[in-house]
């Protein structure tokens, strides 16, 4: 789809300049890690993701006509004004004006929350941008009265979650998400991420993702920082064949429900990320002596119980344990155990995969 094409199009034939949309939007876990973008936010490798459930963003924005002179962005999070946030709103519209040209003549009032604690150090940007961009999408749907499926207004929503914040383009399917041209995935594109729901086992639908939260103090480097680094990375060549390979293994463990080979990829990528962190120049490092310490009880959990279970990192030291719903009981008694005395405040969040975004 040409959305500047469209944009131009559409220019006339505003109906209702008021209004109010709201969307949740969850927050999504990378099984292949997208680590080094470049040009407007395009991924440098096809990445995959599921889709959480729990850990999610509510956005609800209110729109009118602007007058001139007056601000035209207020931004609450749990109903208390950020104007240090505004700033970065303001930006990200201002990027995607030349898709929706329309914004430039309302006053937006943005509200904003989380299901997830604050003190929990969890990203909240993909949930956050990919509920955004979904009511920015449904505004255009609203003062044009254009009928566009669902299905489309998705699809232009991951787009232009995507300029806000890449992983946030994966945050609007269900289930499971590829984002990034793989040669492997019918229809991917650098531009936007594309479900692949019909294309994993079921097994997959049931997996949880218990996020085993070690430290909740802001991160030393952020993700833009760390994924400008790979620009001069000495690996950089390297990571591309090691992503065109665990790509492939990832593709057909998902259709097969081949979960050792599952496990294999998640945690090599889980490591890769942070091991190119660890020698990007200047190198750091994210993990945490908790974060080692769980990995290695999780592998010797799974060595002694032989029950398929992987771990998984973002970009900071929780760890996401994934596993399918069949084994809960025995991984949840693990966690209370052995996991959850060395998480900050002993907390986790029981999340797992899900539908992707609610309007409501
Ligand atoms: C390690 O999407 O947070 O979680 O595009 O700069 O906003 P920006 O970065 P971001 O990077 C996420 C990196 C990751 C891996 C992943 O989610 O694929």
């Amino acid at each position: 789809m040409n959305y500047l094409h469209e944009a131009k199009q559409l220019s006339q034939a505003v109906h209702n300049l008021q209004g109010r949309v709201a969307w949740q939007s969850p927050s999504n876990i990378a099984l292949i890690k997208y680590w080094g973008k470049h040009g407007q936010q395009l991924p440098d490798n096809a990445s995959v993701s599921f889709t959480l459930s729990k850990s999610v963003t509510k956005t609800e924005v209110t729109y009118n006509q602007a007058d001139n002179n007056e601000n035209r962005l207020e931004f609450y999070f749990d109903n208390a004004r950020k104007p240090e946030f505004e700033q970065r709103i303001n930006k990200y519209i201002e990027n995607i004006l030349p898709y929706l040209p329309f914004l430039k003549d309302l006053k937006l009032v943005i509200r904003s929350s989380n299901s997830f604690p604050h003190s929990a150090g969890i990203a909240s940007s993909a949930s956050s941008m990919s509920a955004l961009a979904l009511c920015l999408v449904d505004i255009e749907k609203q003062i044009f009265e254009n009928h566009s499926s669902q299905n489309t207004l998705l699809q232009k929503a991951s787009f232009l979650a995507r300029i806000g914040s890449g992983s946030a383009c994966r945050s609007l399917f269900g289930y499971a998400a590829v984002w990034g041209t793989s040669p492997l995935v019918k229809g991917s594109v650098d531009t936007m991420a594309v479900p692949i729901e019909h294309n994993i086992d079921p097994v997959f639908k049931t997996f949880h993702d218990a996020i085993l939260v070690v430290d909740a103090t802001p991160k030393s480097v952020s993700s833009t920082a760390g994924h400008e680094l790979m620009l001069e990375h000495y690996y950089r060549h390297g990571r591309k064949l090691q992503v065109a390979d665990n790509m492939e293994k990832m593709m057909h463990a998902l259709a097969s429900g081949d979960l050792d080979s599952f496990i294999q990829v998640v945690e090599s990528e889980a490591l890769s990320l942070h091991a190119l962190m660890m020698s990007s120049e200047p190198a750091f490092m994210l993990l945490k002596p908790n974060t080692i310490n769980i990995i290695q009880r999780i592998k010797a959990f799974r060595e002694t119980t032989k029950l398929p279970c992987a771990f998984t990192l973002d970009a900071g030291p929780n760890i996401h344990l994934l596993y399918p719903h069949h084994i809960k009981s025995q991984i949840v008694e693990f966690i209370e155990q052995e996991l959850q005395p060395l998480c900050f405040d002993n907390v986790w969040i029981d999340d797992a995969v899900g539908l992707g975004p609610v309007c409501w």
